[in-house]
C-alpha cells in the first residue's frame, strides 16, 4: 500500500545516508540535498556556498546511487570525479548512500558568531584590498581557513583569513578581498565607504589546513588567492615545518603581484628549502620582467622538486580554471590526489562560469 500511495502521489520515503569519519546515520527526503539534510541533524558538514561552485561540501560516496541538481562536473574535476567524488549541496539520494566526508583538523575550533568593525584597509593592488577588522574577542582559527563576513548589512561572503592564527585567538584579524565589478560589498569598500563599518563575523570554516607529511610541499596562488597560502606558510614557518616548498603565484602583470614581504619573510628562514616563482600571464612583452610568462600550470611540471611525487602534497588557492588544470598536470605526475587540497574562489566572477 505504501509503494502504490508513493506512486500516486510521488512521495518518497526518506534515505539513509551514513557519513563517515562522523560514524552517523542521518534521513534525506526526497526534497532535501544531501547537504541540507547533514546540516538539518546537526551535523558539522563542510559547505560554504551551498550552490555547486566552490567545492567545499566534496565527499566521496562509496556506495549508493545520488543524482545531482547540477552537473557535479562544473565544480570538480575530471580525476575527482572518476575517484567517485560528489558536491553534497547538489546531491539527492537515490538509495541508501555511504558517503567519506573529509576530516576537519583535530583541532579545528568550532565556528561562533563574531562582531567587529573595519578598523584598516589598504589597497595591495589596484583591485585588490587587504582589510582588517578588529573583532569583539579574540578569535581562534586553524591556518588556511575561512569566514563567512556580513558588512554593514550587505550578505555574507566566504574570505580566507591571510594570516597565521595567535595561540590565544587573533583580536583582529585581515582578509584580501577583490573588486568585483557590479558586487554590492567590494563596490562600496573600494569607493571608501566602509571605514568602520559594523562587521559580523561567522566562522572559522573549511578543511584547507597543512596536513602532516615529511615530503615536499607545493603551494600554488591564484590572483587574490594568496590568503590562505600565506596563513598556513606562516604558521608553518612559527611552528618550524621541515619540508621543502615549491610556492608559485599566477598574476596577470607585475602590477597585479603583492604579498611579495611576506613571502620574502616565509622564505628567509625556511628550511631545508623554499623556492618562490611567480608567473605572469599578461605582462607587456616589452616590459622589463625577467620571469616566467604564461599560466603558472605550463610551468608547474618542470618547477616540482626532486623526489618521489606519491608523497608530495598540494595546496592551491585560486580560480577554478587554474585549479582544475593543476590537478591534472599533479595527479598525471603521480601527486596523490588525496594529496592535492583546494580553495577555489566562489564569487561572483566565477561563479557564473
Ligand atoms: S557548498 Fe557545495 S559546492 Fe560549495
Amino acid at each position: 500500500m505504501a509503494g502504490l500511495l508513493r506512486k500516486l502521489f510521488g512521495k518518497s520515503e526518506p534515505q539513509i545516508a551514513s557519513l563517515k569519519p562522523f560514524d552517523v546515520e542521518i534521513a534525506v527526503d526526497g526534497s532535501q540535498t544531501l547537504l541540507e539534510a547533514a546540516l538539518a541533524q546537526d551535523v558539522a558538514f563542510p559547505h560554504n556556498c551551498t550552490v555547486g561552485t566552490c567545492g567545499s561540501c566534496k565527499c566521496r560516496l562509496v556506495s549508493g546511487k545520488v543524482s545531482a541538481l547540477t552537473d557535479f562536473g562544473y565544480t570538480l574535476s575530471k580525476e575527482e570525479l572518476e575517484a567517485g567524488f560528489i558536491l553534497a549541496c547538489q546531491a539527492r539520494l537515490k538509495s541508501a548512500v555511504t558517503v567519506e566526508v573529509e576530516s576537519p583538523a583535530a583541532n579545528t575550533p568550532p565556528p561562533e558568531q563574531f562582531q567587529g568593525r573595519i578598523a584598516r584597509s589598504d589597497d595591495l593592488t589596484h583591485d585588490i584590498k587587504s582589510v582588517t577588522v578588529a573583532l569583539d574577542r579574540p578569535m581562534n582559527y586553524i591556518a588556511g581557513q575561512y569566514a563567512n563576513v556580513l558588512v554593514d548589512g550587505i550578505p555574507a561572503r566566504s574570505y580566507s583569513f591571510a594570516a597565521a592564527p595567535e595561540r590565544n585567538g587573533r583580536q583582529e584579524i585581515t582578509f584580501y578581498i577583490r573588486k568585483i565589478p557590479g558586487g554590492a560589498l567590494t563596490e562600496r569598500l573600494f569607493a571608501g565607504q566602509l571605514s568602520a563599518a559594523a562587521v559580523g563575523i561567522d566562522g572559522p570554516h573549511g578543511t584547507f589546513y597543512l596536513r602532516q607529511g615529511d615530503g615536499p610541499i607545493i603551494c600554488i596562488a591564484g590572483g587574490s588567492g594568496l590568503a590562505p597560502l600565506l596563513s598556513l606558510l606562516q604558521d608553518a614557518r612559527k611552528n618550524r615545518v621541515r619540508r621543502r616548498c615549491v610556492m608559485l603565484f599566477g598574476a596577470r602583470t607585475q602590477a597585479d603581484l603583492y604579498g611579495l614581504d611576506q613571502i620574502e619573510e616565509i622564505a628567509r628562514d625556511w628550511l631545508p628549502a623554499f623556492r618562490f616563482v611567480p608567473v605572469l600571464s599578461h605582462e607587456p612583452e616589452d616590459s622589463d620582467w625577467r620571469g616566467l610568462r604564461g599560466f603558472v600550470t605550463s610551468h608547474l611540471a618542470a618547477l616540482l622538486p626532486q623526489g618521489d611525487p606519491a608523497e608530495f602534497q598540494s595546496y592551491m588557492c585560486g580560480p577554478p580554471p587554474m585549479i582544475d588544470a593543476a590537478v591534472t598536470v599533479m595527479t598525471g605526475l603521480g601527486i596523490p590526489l588525496a594529496s592535492i587540497h583546494y580553495d577555489k574562489f566562489t564569487d561572483a566572477s566565477f561563479a557564473a562560469r
